[in-house]
């Protein structure tokens, strides 16, 4: 018979309860904020699994019933690659019916900054790389404005499968991706996070009704770490006007770092 280790008790007894009820605490706090989302996002229903089911009613597309099949209950402080490998050729929502390549992020894995956008476009979805369209264009010149080159600092999206028509993500789309971008920042573990549009700020802050207006240029957390809402370069080709205001974020996120203007 195996001899089972003995255990020594905690010093305090009351230390393992404190701790647990901390605990419960802070993990009932994340699910009322993850209903509210999945809620204000017009869910009806919460799938058994949430995070592979896609849509708010449509059906599950791949349930993941073992924790073999789940591996992204298992990501936390593992390598970037290990992350891509773990999301693998990724059905694990809809968007993989329609999808050319999946677009996980391209960059520095030990990048001080992490821009996070919305979605591939139609570019992205050929190449399999984010931001490589117009808008990728306008954000390699707002990176090298900053005085980086595109591989210094790495860059993703909330989703990595092109939704269709470039429309929004819903919310199983989201929420499957949801493990794989916390993985990707917790792995990266940068000094500031650039939300780039509204999409993004909202998954990133998991509150769909925020209008960016409310926060961009304001400086907010994500998992511990400093996140500047700005705008999606998108938006900045179609309204040049605000570009000025995006420059002043991006300068906010030099002083954060510590960065002098090039
Ligand atoms: N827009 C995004 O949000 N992401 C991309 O990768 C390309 C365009």
């Amino acid at each position: 018979m195996p001899r089972r280790a003995i255990q020594q008790p905690p010093s305090d007894p009351n230390d393992g309860v404190r701790l647990k009820a901390e605990e419960l605490r802070e993990i009932l706090s994340d699910l009322r904020r993850h209903l509210l989302w999945w809620e204000a996002q017009g869910a009806r229903r919460i799938p058994r699994q949430a995070g592979v089911a896609c849509g708010g009613s449509s059906p599950v597309h791949a349930p993941a019933t073992t924790p073999e099949e789940r591996p992204e209950e298992n990501l936390h402080g593992r390598a970037l690659e290990d992350v891509r490998r773990q999301l693998g050729e990724c059905r694990r929502c809809k968007l993989a019916e329609g999808r050319k390549k999946l677009v996980f992020g391209v960059g520095n894995p030990d990048a001080e900054i992490v821009f996070v956008g919305e979605a591939p476009g139609a570019e992205e979805d050929r190449t399999g790389e984010p931001f490589v369209g117009a808008a990728g264009q306008l954000l390699d010149r707002m990176i090298a404005a900053m005085g980086f080159e595109r591989g210094q600092v790495y860059i993703c999206n909330v989703v990595k499968c092109r939704p269709p028509g470039n429309r929004d993500p819903e919310p199983g789309e989201i929420a499957a991706c949801e493990p794989f971008l916390k993985a990707q920042i917790a792995s990266i573990s940068p000094k500031v996070i650039v939300g780039l549009g509204r999409f993004a700020v909202q998954c990133l802050l998991e509150d769909p009704s925020l209008a960016l207006g409310s926060v961009r240029g304001k400086w907010k957390r994500y998992e511990g770490i400093d996140l500047m809402p700005t705008f999606h370069p998108a938006n900045l080709l179609r309204n040049p006007a605000k570009k000025g205001a995006a420059w002043k974020d991006l300068k906010a996120v030099l002083a954060r770092l510590g960065r002098q203007l090039p």
